[in-house]
């Protein structure tokens, strides 16, 4: 294990940060906080099987790791023996995947002598919010965070920026699997979120009604919602089998106008048992047109104070991974090479180093 402190005086911090969670290759430099380059590789291949396919992923990410690592570096202008540590994501998502991007940047930080810094990609999804690019309103601490992709959906009370508080969370299905799957049922390709998203552009969110769950507290559930639309799908394309193409807009609309209304209830009863009214939202859905305006109307409505992420640090990335690196990296938390990634591990505080 390299020693501790490696942080030289007038001398910039570069971090190089590694995604591998789950089928998306990343890898992002970090010059003292900002990014200098953040490439990433997608997997296609999951495509025709609706949905990402775990060893698959892992071999594409062996295949995608060195490629893209050196396209960051050589974005970035800089030399291997530049780098100040390595970050990369120890958990949650897929083990096969995990482990090709652990056991790389162990490599590389054992070539180096650098230290070695493992991050939890949800935490990395929030505080991808102090990326400081050129935008200097950074979200003041205690702020609520609702993080919202394929794998959670959690309303995390953030203290600092290793203090996270789980409020709530799904007690069933992700958010971004909501989407995802309503999506399939309509006969889309995977990923289906976004698709959602670009139909509901053109169609009316209150064509048709799905009921919300009912769901005690911060908590929440998408699996009732789930079968309500292939329930109606069913019984609609009985009677008119093109009923999906048909009314795929407004389909797309009603649908995502519910998940939207789903959250935002949860929010507002957040906002009124905290009495914290700074709101940062985080992961792929994220992306989504439908939750953001929604924020931007609460934040005119209501005196929210809302965070959005940039488009491109809204679904898996390595500059994320590589802003809670040099964080830790400030203060000394580096790891030991016998970290071992995990496809499971809690947003809050787990081990001395979180
Ligand atoms: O954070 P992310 O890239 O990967 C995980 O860690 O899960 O999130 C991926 C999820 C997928 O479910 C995808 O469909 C969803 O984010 N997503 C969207 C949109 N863009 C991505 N869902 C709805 N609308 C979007 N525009
Ligand atoms: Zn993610």
């Amino acid at each position: 294990m390299p020693e501790k402190s490696k942080i030289k005086n007038n001398k910039s911090i570069y971090i190089l940060g590694i995604e591998s969670s789950c089928d998306d290759t990343a890898a992002a430099v970090l010059k003292d906080g900002k990014v200098i380059s953040n490439k990433v590789a997608n997997q296609a291949i999951h495509e025709q099987y609706g949905g990402v396919v775990p060893e698959l992923a892992s071999r594409a990410h062996q295949q995608n790791i060195v490629p893209v690592v050196d396209l960051a570096l050589q974005e970035a202008g800089i030399h291997l023996s530049d780098l100040s540590a390595i970050a990369f994501t120890k958990g949650p998502g897929l083990l096969g995947s995990l482990l090709v991007g652990a056991s790389f940047a162990k490599s590389m930080s054992l070539a180096l002598d650098i230290p070695l810094i493992g991050i939890h990609h949800m935490k990395a999804h929030v505080l991808a919010h102090f990326i400081e690019d050129d935008k200097m309103n950074l979200p003041e601490f205690p702020f609520l965070a609702l993080t919202i992709s394929g794998g959670h959906t959690q309303i995390v009370q953030v203290n600092n920026h290793f203090d996270f508080k789980i409020l709530g969370e799904t007690l069933d299905d992700a958010v971004g699997e909501a989407f995802d799957k309503s999506a399939k049922i309509m006969g889309l390709p995977y990923p289906g979120g976004p698709l959602i998203d670009q139909y509901a552009q053109n169609g009316n969110p209150k064509a048709f009604k799905f009921t919300k769950p009912k769901v005690q507290g911060l908590n929440f559930s998408f699996s009732g919602l789930k079968t309500a639309i292939l329930y109606f799908l069913q019984k609609q394309t009985k009677a008119n089998p093109d009923f999906i193409q048909e009314n795929l807009a407004d389909l797309s609309a009603s649908i995502q106008y519910t998940i939207v209304n789903i959250l935002m209830d949860k929010l507002k009863l957040a906002v009124a048992q905290t009495g914290i009214n700074r709101i940062a939202i985080a992961g792929g859905v994220s992306a989504n047109s439908g939750i953001r305006k929604a924020l931007r109307e609460a934040q005119k409505q209501m005196d929210w104070v809302v965070f959005i992420p940039k488009f491109e640090y809204t679904t898996d990335n390595a500059a994320m991974v590589a802003i809670v690196g040099y964080l830790k990296f400030l203060k000394g938390l580096y790891d030991d090479y016998d970290l071992i990634p995990k496809a499971r591990l809690s947003l809050e505080k787990t081990t001395k180093n979180d």
